[in-house]
Formats: C-alpha cells, sequence, structure tokens
C-alpha cells in the first residue's frame, strides 16, 4: 500500500479521498478510453485511495454471449496493469464480485424519477439509431451512480463523455440523502485535457461499440491499416489542397504524440505536407508510445494468474468498505432485521 508514512503514536492517521472509476469490457482499450481516462487513472493512483472497476454488469447492455463478455473482462484486467495500474497501490475489482453495487442500484431505483433517466444522452441516442433499448440501458447511470457512492468515493476519472452521467449522479446522492438522511458525498469528475476522441470515421465519438476505435495494443500493422483509413479534413480532396487542421482528426490526435504537433497543423494548413504523410507518422508515433505498454502486457499474459490474483486482491481491499455503506443503506432505509434498542 502506498501509504509510507510509518505509523507512530502521535502521528495521526492519513486518510486520502477515494476515487473509484468504471471501464467497460465490452471491447478492446482504445485511443479515446486511453487519452481521455486510463492515463488519469495512473497518474491519480497514489494521490487518492483508488478503486477501479471492470463493469461488466454494465456490458451486458451490450455483450450478449457469456464467452465473449468473461474473455473480454479478462483482456481489460490485462490492459488495465498493461497502462500502470499497480495492485499494491489501488485495487482493480470485478464488479460482478460486488453484487451489492446491483442492490444498491435496486434501492436507487427506487428514489430516481423515470423521466431523469430517460432524459440520459446515451439511452436517447440508442432508442433515436433504433437500437436495444432494455432497462438494463435505461438503468445503466443508475447503476454508475451506485458504483461509486457504494464507496464513498468523491473523485471519478473519466472522460468528458460521462459528464452527464456524473451530474445525473450526484442528482441521485442529493435525492437519496433528502430522503434518508447525509449518507453519500457528492462525486465529481476528474477530466485529462484531451476532449472527447471522435472515432476513425471523424463523425461519432470513438466508441467500443460504434466499430471506429484505434485499439491501443492492436498489433502495429492493424494500428497502421487503422490510422490511414481515418476520415480527414473532407474539403481537402487534392494534396495541394490547404487543410483545415482544427477539423481533421489525425491533425487533432498528433497533439498527444509529440511536441511539434502546431508545426504539423501549420504542414497541413499551407499544404506543405499531405494526408498520407501526416497518417504515416501519426501511426508510427502511436506504435512507439504504447510499445512499452504493449510489452510489459505480453509479458503479463504470460502468467495465468495473474488477472484472477489481482481481482482476489481488489475484492478483499474494498470489501470492508463496501460492507460498512450497505449496512448504513440497509439500515436507513428499513430493509433486513429490525435493529436491537
Ligand atoms: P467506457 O468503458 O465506455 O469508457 C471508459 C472510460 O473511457 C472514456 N472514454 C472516452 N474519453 C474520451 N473520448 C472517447 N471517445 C472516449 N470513449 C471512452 C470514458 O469517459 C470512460 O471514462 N459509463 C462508463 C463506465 C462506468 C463508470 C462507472 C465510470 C460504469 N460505472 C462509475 C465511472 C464511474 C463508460 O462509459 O465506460
Amino acid at each position: 500500500m502506498s501509504q509510507t508514512a510509518p505509523a507512530s503514536a502521535s502521528s495521526a492517521p492519513t486518510t486520502r479521498e477515494r476515487l473509484f472509476t468504471g471501464i467497460q469490457p465490452s471491447g478492446a482499450s482504445h485511443l479515446g478510453n486511453y487519452l481521455g481516462a486510463q492515463q488519469n487513472y495512473v497518474a491519480l493512483q497514489d494521490r487518492y485511495e483508488s478503486i477501479y472497476g471492470i463493469v461488466d454488469y454494465h456490458a451486458l447492455t451490450t455483450v450478449h454471449d457469456g464467452e465473449t463478455l468473461r474473455s473480454l473482462t479478462h483482456e481489460m484486467v490485462l490492459d488495465m496493469l498493461a497502462v500502470g495500474l499497480d495492485p499494491d497501490r489501488c485495487a482493480i475489482v470485478r464488479q460482478s464480485d460486488l453484487p451489492e453495487h446491483a442492490e444498491l442500484c435496486w434501492i436507487f431505483d427506487t428514489v430516481v424519477p423515470v423521466s431523469w433517466v430517460e432524459r440520459n444522452p446515451t439511452y436517447k441516442a440508442a432508442l433515436a439509431e433504433g437500437k436495444e433499448n432494455s432497462a438494463g440501458l435505461l438503468n445503466y447511470p443508475v447503476l454508475q451512480a451506485a458504483d461509486i457512492v457504494i464507496y464513498k468515493a468523491t473523485v471519478v476519472p473519466v472522460g468528458k463523455d460521462q459528464d452527464a452521467h456524473l451530474e445525473l449522479s450526484r442528482e441521485i446522492v442529493r435525492a437519496f440523502n433528502r430522503r434518508y438522511g447525509e449518507i453519500f458525498p457528492e462525486p465529481r469528475a476528474a477530466y485529462t485535457d484531451a476532449p472527447i476522441v471522435m472515432g476513425t470515421d471523424g463523425t461519432r465519438k470513438m466508441g467500443k461499440s460504434a466499430g471506429n476505435t484505434i485499439p491501443i495494443f492492436a498489433e502495429p500493422d492493424e494500428i497502421r491499416r487503422l490510422v490511414m483509413s481515418m476520415v480527414t479534413d473532407p474539403q481537402r480532396i487534392k494534396r495541394t489542397d490547404p487543410g483545415r487542421p482544427e477539423v481533421c482528426n489525425v491533425c487533432q490526435l498528433h497533439r498527444f504524440f509529440g511536441g511539434d504537433y502546431l508545426q504539423i497543423q501549420d504542414g497541413e494548413r499551407t499544404a506543405r505536407t499531405g494526408c498520407v504523410e501526416t497518417k504515416q507518422l501519426l501511426a508510427e508515433r502511436i506504435i512507439e508510445f504504447f510499445r512499452p505498454m504493449r510489452e510489459q502486457r505480453l509479458r503479463l499474459a504470460a502468467d495465468a494468474r495473474v488477472v484472477e490474483e489481482t481481482l482476489g486482491a481488489g475484492r478483499d481491499k474494498v470489501r470492508p468498505i463496501l460492507d460498512a455503506t450497505m449496512a448504513e443503506v440497509r439500515a436507513a432505509v428499513g430493509i433486513g432485521p429490525r435493529r436491537e434498542v
């Protein structure tokens, strides 16, 4: 554990604010996950008492095959370790190992007006696109609120696409506390400096279910293929046409992979450089950036026990925190045995 100060009779125990965040095991980690969130998971793991959830209950809303989900969950633990989370300094947990997340979600469901979940943008978008609209998808942000506050976490590193969900989490906390007393603190988001990362199609956010991602641990040739397929400035048709780096996704991503991105953007703007070479350079930089993590991931994957050991240690670490919250909640709402007077 990272509380390094030696315990002595005179020193007060140091308490750090608690951090919780979740990532769905619905596909491989991609550039949006990394730039929007995972880099912050790592940067913040020592500053806070940190818990990272592989949220497989959430992924059930989109992954409908049992073996696939189990395998994606396993792979996501390897991703989390490879990007730099250290299970000795944080807890990495599988949401379904702690079914109280779902219990608290149900309790919150009895507090949340239906209109609050119906206005959730992810649900509205799914409806508009004619996708599956299960009650699980409608309730998705309620489970997310439960994930966070079951640990009384106040800091939530997420990408900026999660803004509406975090706002709803705070509203749920306020509604619950109004009814049952001040049990939960209000969580706040911790963002990286990345905007919402757009997908290779250039029109939608990069997302596991949209099929427009650049997976950070893909084979180098696959990364090259995907970067070369990226949509750039649609108005730049000929090599000699000046480009608009502000609308070109490739130029925007260069910001995160080298200190010379202003020159690169200038090259596009003046047509000094072409889209093909700007893409080739980006692909090589992405591959180089993730190379050490990729190598670490291969080493980790070779040890068949590492994933379940990580999850077992995480579960043991968080269980007392979650048990304490649930005892308080059950007592407040009136479920479970009558308390002795
Ligand atoms: P998920 O798995 O979709 O994404 C995991 C994290 O990656 C961020 N992210 C992005 N950031 C910028 N640009 C993108 N294109 C992009 N795509 C993904 C997400 O913001 C997220 O931080 N609802 C959550 C899962 C969740 C959760 C929680 C998060 C469940 N319970 C409790 C925080 C706290 C999600 O969409 O994950």
